[in-house]
């Protein structure tokens, strides 16, 4: 991680609107996305750049973008906690600067439910001078929709509702770049930098080449210390990886596929196919992938006292049939924290049903998931926890002191109560008046 800045500064337009998008051949959607793409605009920078994204809303409805993964200053973080609504007609501009390097992603924050459903989400990449040297590198955004016969958006009934509110929105229509089953080509004897985005509502992405083996190189804050080796990757909504692949001999094809992941949904998850992939004639290659990548110094030692505890569950309602908390309450307050005190939180999942905890604007350090160290260590913002499980995190509130939140990443849980907001305090400060007093939650 690295905050010097390079005082370049990057300019975008997004504008959001509806718009027909042909996901394949003959099968037009309406979508609501950014300047007509689905996804929308890959934004590019290089880390310490600044970025200015100018956002016009044409939609029908107000807008909010939040910038996942960004380590930007509260104001911002593209959330209701930190600005108003971007009406019909209206314009805002953000501007941020990218201290680190890595795969990041931009989606709404308004309505979410329904606008990322309907595509209003686009990758961000950041690149550094001390990235491995690849022969080609891509974003690729995984999503999936659920459509009528006749290709629009329409919610079920009554059943599929309450089905949706407890599984998350999952639907039978998998994207990968906008684009149902489409056809990736790559070169014989390349090796590919693939950046993993789940940009999904809820459905877990279990990424297999067709049991090819691929090296995975970085996650949510970028570069991990090493390569890892694997066949099979879990990767949650909200949640990046990024994979070298390759080389590859011409002639050969693989799916780009997920296979079966069982998040104790009451719908079965089942293998779906994303891309095919065909290598053509061979080209030469100057990747270099070195096998020491980068430096994650420790935030605390294992044994950190923990100074925060949150519990993510789900409880009965009388009238919704099923709630989703955080600390036994729907959208928590949580009590703020001030600017360099570390954070250590343990963090449980009471549920029977997977949750991915992602937290606004700052990286984490997984110290243990049920008290075993992880397998390697990595910068996280997205972090999938199991039934009846618990994770204990730190991370280092620097100083942007401001409202932030975290929430379960699943957007219909999200949307049901499983998010808190807290404030980060910097004591030199006077707190502004408005500003809503945190209270503890009841644990
Ligand atoms: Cu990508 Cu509040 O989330
Ligand atoms: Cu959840």
């Amino acid at each position: 991680m690295n905050n010097k800045p390079t005082n370049k500064v990057i300019e975008y337009a997004l504008e959001a609107s509806e718009f027909d998008w042909e996901i394949k051949p003959g099968k037009i959607i309406r979508a609501w996305g950014f300047n007509q793409q689905l996804p929308g605009p890959l934004l590019k920078a290089k880390q310490g750049d600044t970025l200015v994204v100018k956002v016009i809303n044409n939609l029908p409805e107000a807008t909010i973008v939040h910038w996942h993964g960004i380590r930007l200053p509260a104001s911002m973080d593209g959330t209701g906690e930190v600005q108003k609504p971007i009406e019909p007609g209206e314009t805002f501009e953000y501007r941020f600067d990218v201290p680190d390097a890595g795969t990041f992603w931009y989606h709404s924050h308004h309505n979410e439910t329904v606008q990322v459903e309907r595509g209003m989400y686009g990758g961000i990449v950041v690149k550094a001078e001390n990235d491995p040297i690849v022969d080609n590198d891509r974003i690729l955004l995984v999503d999936d929709m659920k459509l009528t016969k006749g290709n629009t958006f329409k919610k079920g009934g009554a059943v599929s509702r309450w089905m949706e509110r407890h599984d998350g929105r999952e639907g039978g229509t998998c994207l990968i770049n906008g684009k149902e089953a489409p056809t990736l080509h790559m070169n014989a004897g390349q090796v590919e930098r693939w950046r993993f985005v789940n940009a999904a509502s809820a459905r877990y992405f279990k990424l297999s080449l067709q049991g090819k083996p691929f090296r995975v190189i970085a996650t949510d804050g970028g570069l991990l210390e090493a390569p890892g080796t694997k066949t099979e990757l879990l990767i949650t909504p909200g949640e990046r990886y990024d994979i070298i692949v390759g080389p590859f001999d011409e002639g050969e094809t693989f799916n780009i596929e997920t296979l079966p992941y069982n998040r104790m949904t009451f719908a079965k998850s089942k293998r779906k196919m994303y891309a095919t992939v065909q290598v053509a004639e061979a080209k030469p290659s100057k990747a270099f992938i070195p096998g020491k990548l980068n430096e994650i110094p420790s935030l605390v030692q294992q044994n950190a006292k923990v100074n925060r505890v949150v519990k993510m569950s789900v409880g009965p309602s009388l009238k919704r049939g099923i709630d989703f908390l955080v600390n036994g309450e729907m959208h928590c307050n949580d009590a703020p924290v001030m600017v360099g005190d570390l954070q250590v939180w343990e963090v449980y999942n009471t549920s029977l049903m997977d949750h991915p905890f992602h937290l606004h604007g700052f990286f984490f350090q997984v110290l243990e998931e049920n008290g075993k160290m992880p397998a390697y260590k990595a910068w996280k913002d997205t972090y999938n926890l199991k039934p009846k499980s618990k994770i204990k995190i730190a991370w280092m509130p620097d100083n942007r002191p401001g409202r932030w939140m975290y929430h379960c990443h699943i957007l219909e849980h999200h949307a049901a109560g499983m998010m808190a907001h807290f404030e980060v305090i910097d004591p030199a400060q006077p707190r502004r008046k408005e500003v809503k007093t945190a209270h503890g939650c009841h644990v």
